[in-house]
C-alpha cells in the first residue's frame, strides 16, 4: 500500500510534460528529443516533439484508430497509412501539410471527389498546431513503426 501511494505521488509530481510523452513514442518511434518532420514538397521540415507526437497519438487513439489500428484501414485495407499509400495519393499525403489537406477535407485516393468514409477534422475540433500534431504522429508511424499500414494480416 505504501509502495503504491509513494508511486502516484512519485508520477503525480512528474512535471506534466514528462508525464505527457507516450512510451511507445520514444520506443517505437524513437522519438526521445525534437525530431524533424517533412511539411510539404518543397522539402520543408519542422521539429516536433515527443509531448507533441504523443498527443497526436492520443488523439488519433481516441477518434481514428477504430478504422485505422496500426496504421491499417480497416472498412478499405486497399488505403492503409502506410508511407507507400501515403506516398500514391494524388495529390500525396506523405508530408504533414499533405495529411492536414487530406484530414481537414478527406478525398478518394485519386483526389477525384470528397469522400465520406473517412472521418473530417474541422478547426473547430483541432486547431492548426493540434492538426499538425496529429499528422506528425501519423508521418512518424509511417515511417518507423514496425509493421505500421501492413496489409498483411
Ligand atoms: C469510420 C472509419 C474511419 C474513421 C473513424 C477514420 N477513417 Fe480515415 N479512412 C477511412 C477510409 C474508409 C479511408 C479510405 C477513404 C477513401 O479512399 O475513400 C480512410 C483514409 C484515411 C487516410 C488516407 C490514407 C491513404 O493511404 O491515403 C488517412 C491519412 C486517414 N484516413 C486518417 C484518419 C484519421 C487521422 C482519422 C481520425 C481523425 C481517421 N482517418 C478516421 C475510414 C476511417
Amino acid at each position: 500500500m505504501l509502495i503504491v501511494c509513494g508511486l502516484s505521488w512519485l508520477l503525480l509530481s512528474l512535471p506534466a510534460q514528462a508525464k505527457a510523452v507516450d512510451a511507445y513514442v520514444q520506443r517505437y518511434l524513437g522519438v526521445r528529443e525534437a525530431v524533424p518532420l517533412v511539411m510539404n514538397r518543397q522539402g520543408e521540415t519542422k521539429l516536433f516533439s515527443p509531448a507533441a507526437l504523443s498527443n497526436g497519438k492520443r488523439f488519433f487513439e481516441d477518434n481514428c484508430k477504430n478504422c485505422h489500428v496500426g496504421g491499417t484501414t480497416l472498412p478499405d485495407p486497399t488505403v492503409p497509412l502506410s508511407l507507400d499509400a501515403l506516398k500514391g495519393a494524388t495529390p500525396p499525403r506523405d508530408t504533414v501539410e499533405g495529411l492536414v489537406a487530406f484530414l481537414r477535407q478527406p478525398m478518394v485516393y485519386d483526389g477525384s471527389e470528397e469522400t465520406y468514409a473517412c472521418r473530417a477534422v474541422p478547426e473547430h475540433w483541432l486547431d492548426s498546431e493540434e492538426i499538425e500534431n496529429l499528422a506528425a504522429f501519423i508521418l512518424r508511424s509511417a515511417e518507423k513503426a514496425p509493421g505500421w499500414g501492413s496489409t498483411t494480416f
